[in-house]
């Protein structure tokens, strides 16, 4: 573990004396319309949680059962809402139906643009056609041989369907694994053999800018990569669903894989949702860590439906009359949290974008913005640095005046993007939430409220309801304002993960060992004199890459299993536009040559291995790794090699990094 985050950078620290009130006529309209409310009830959540917590379950969900206890701590598993039972696809849908909500849009569906110029072809489902597409395909489930507890993998383009297929698990009682569309058939195979998954449902493809990704093809791959010693790695999945998207040929074997559309014809639309514990696990989702394969965060089912359905509300000030647009991927949790269920559970209406930013050209948000009058955008820095690259004329062509709040999320925002983002793209009129939070957390932990707290570029401000974080150095002690040091929660809250699916030693290494009786966020922080968090970035070895969160390890990984590899090590270089890139560091085995072609073929080789989101940006060969006198790899000093002077012409000689090792080795030996 790399020492406690040093304070921020000077750009930032500039912008701290650049506050952003909520505007009058906004606070006025909000949830929370002062500082004076948000920090009254702030306190009540945090000095009397099982009061503010049981209040809010009982007002915001709908129960079958209600629940009799508040919170079982027995660090570190906790157990919420002890008792209850309530389903989460009624929850979002059920419970809309014969109220005016039933005939509103849940979702509106744009899906990428033909190569033609065409605009994308659009659908609106409302809350009742949605309840009645998620209870014939929960019927198609079932009929498939799928129940409760049972792990089913989703692995599927941005279209309706994946929603669908979420709540269709929901509503039985089976527990989804969303694989993001871009990873890889060894990384679907992977997630099959971790969560034992029965079932697939995949797509014939998806369209990403104008070419179809084959997402079917990549399931027939997985699904016959074997182990070392030949055995499968996904036996036990008995069905695969096929939706028709794309309609290219795709293989279907006998027995094994149906169409979903097929299967419609044996169903009806009834389908009553299935009784489930409170703690009955809801969805796993793998994310990467700073050792080996990916983990499997698990979340259950009513503290993450109230997590995602409180911050829905009151992060984004949902209103009734909104369009509220997030641009996530249903493979990251922000597009479980904010796509599905946090706005499904507020009865909002919800935009579904399918295609890329900049395809067929760099104005497809704004676009889509004008199009259907979208009032709440939550993007990425990541995308917000790439539109300000592709410049200010592409949202200038359109009519962004509908939008009333932006939101940012996935790293943290820097001060430059932060004020083109609020300018260019909010007209100077819109509140900015820059929202901190985690896979593992399963909900916005730190944020403005938009019609309370006043904003500073590059801050996520203060913490939610119940939230309790503090920074912290290596013995646990809260650290003065204006130092750096680790983030960590001290409490436990409704949404955080149950653990880590099928190793719970695993769960309380990584979250709870490194500081004493709380929860490690693996975050580097600061607390200015506000009171406000200022978050730095990892400070494992985890990178974020365009929003992306990579393993480094599982990046060597991936490199040392190709033949020509002895030793890989990885890690991240600033990068003006992906925050991190990824650079690697590789040795050769003896009698193989460093080449440009080589270079490539490793690139390639781990975006095979992983996915195209963890194609490494650099290789560069070294005839050995720096490393200390004990072994270990001497990532800092990696890191400076990386972020140095690019070694211009032939990159592809033997750096001696081994000098490098001789000269600092003393310091860190
Ligand atoms: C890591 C979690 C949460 C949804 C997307 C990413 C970084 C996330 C912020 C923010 C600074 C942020 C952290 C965190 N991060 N949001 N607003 N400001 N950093 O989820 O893949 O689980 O990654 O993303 O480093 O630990 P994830």
């Amino acid at each position: 573990m790399s020492k406690a985050a040093a304070p921020n950078n000077t750009s930032s620290q500039l912008q701290e004396n650049r506050v952003f009130k909520p505007a009058k006529e906004f606070a006025g309209r909000a949830h929370i319309k002062s500082m004076a409310h948000y920090k009254k009830l702030w306190t009540e959540s945090v000095t009397k949680p099982d009061k503010f917590w049981s209040a809010h379950a009982k007002a915001e969900l709908v129960w079958q059962k209600p629940f009799k206890k508040v919170l079982q701590w027995k660090e570190p598993f906790a157990k919420w809402f002890i008792g209850g039972q309530l389903n989460v696809s009624a929850n979002c849908l059920d419970r809309w139906l014969g109220t005016a909500y039933a005939n509103k849009a849940a979702l509106i569906w744009e899906g990428e643009p033909a190569t033609d110029g065409k605009p994308g072809e659009e659908r609106v489902l409302t809350y009742s056609q949605l309840h009645r597409e998620v209870c014939r395909f929960a019927n198609v489930l079932k009929r498939n041989g799928v129940g409760r507890g049972d792990r089913v993998i989703l692995y599927l383009p941005m279209v309706p369907e994946a929603a669908i297929s979420m709540l269709a698990c929901t509503r039985i009682g089976a527990v989804h694994s969303v694989v993001f569309g871009g990873f890889s058939a060894q990384s679907v195979a992977d997630r099959i053999q971790d969560s034992g998954a029965k079932m697939v449902i995949t797509a014939d493809g998806g369209y990403r800018r104008g070419a179809v990704v084959p997402l079917k093809k990549n399931v027939d791959d997985a699904l016959k990569l074997q182990d070392a010693e030949g055995k499968s790695l996904t036996s036990t999945i008995e069905k695969v669903i096929v939706l028709r998207r794309t309609w290219n040929e795709v293989h279907m074997a006998e027995g094994r894989d149906v169409f979903w559309h097929r299967e419609l014809d044996y169903v009806d639309d009834k389908c009553p949702p299935a009784k489930m514990d409170s703690e009955a696990p809801l969805f796993i989702l793998y994310t990467s860590g700073s050792t080996g394969k990916p983990k499997g965060i698990l979340h259950s089912t009513a503290g993450y439906l109230l997590g995602a359905k409180m911050t829905s509300k009151y992060v984004f000030d949902l209103r009734d009359e909104d369009v509220y647009w997030c641009t996530a991927d249903v493979g990251w949790v922000t597009g479980h949290s904010y796509i599905v269920y946090g706005p499904l559970a507020n009865g909002a209406t919800a935009v579904m974008y399918e295609g890329a930013p900049n395809w067929p050209e760099p104005d497809r948000f704004w676009r889509i913005i004008e199009k259907y009058r979208v009032t709440i955008l939550y993007t990425a820095p990541t995308a917000i640095r790439a539109f300000m690259k592709w410049g200010e004329e592409w949202p200038k062509k359109h009519d962004l005046s509908s939008l009333r709040l932006l939101g940012s999320v996935g790293e943290p925002i820097n001060p430059e993007a932060w004020m083109w983002y609020h300018r260019v793209i909010g007209g100077g009129r819109c509140p900015i939430v820059d929202t901190w939070w985690q896979t593992e957390t399963g909900s916005i932990m730190i944020s403005p409220l938009p019609g309370a707290t006043p904003t500073k570029p590059g801050t996520a401000t203060l913490p939610f309801f119940g939230i309790h974080p503090e920074v912290v150095d290596d013995q646990g002690k809260a650290v003065p304002k204006n130092t750096g040091g680790k983030l960590v929660v001290r409490k436990p809250w409704p949404s955080m993960l149950r653990g880590i699916w099928g190793d719970p030693a695993r769960f309380k290494e990584t979250y709870w060992t490194e500081v004493k009786h709380s929860y490690f966020t693996g975050d580097g922080c600061r607390q200015d004199k506000d009171g406000y968090f200022w978050i730095v970035g990892r400070i494992d070895d985890v990178l974020n890459v365009a929003g992306h969160r990579i393993g480094t390890a599982e990046v060597e990984g991936a490199l040392v299993s190709h033949p020509s590899v002895a030793e890989a090590a990885v890690v991240g270089r600033p990068d003006e536009l992906k925050g991190q890139a990824l650079v690697c560091f590789v040795t050769l085995k003896t009698g193989v040559h460093a080449t440009p072609e080589l270079k490539n073929e490793l690139r390639n080789h781990v975006g095979k291995e992983i996915g195209p989101v963890a194609k490494p940006d650099d290789v560069r060969f070294a005839d050995a790794l720096p490393k200390t006198r004990s072994g270990k790899i001497m990532r800092r000093l990696l890191k400076q090699v990386a972020a140095g002077v690019e070694i211009k012409g032939d990159t592809t000689t033997l750096e001696d990094l081994s000098v490098l090792a001789k000269l600092t080795s003393a310091e860190e030996g």
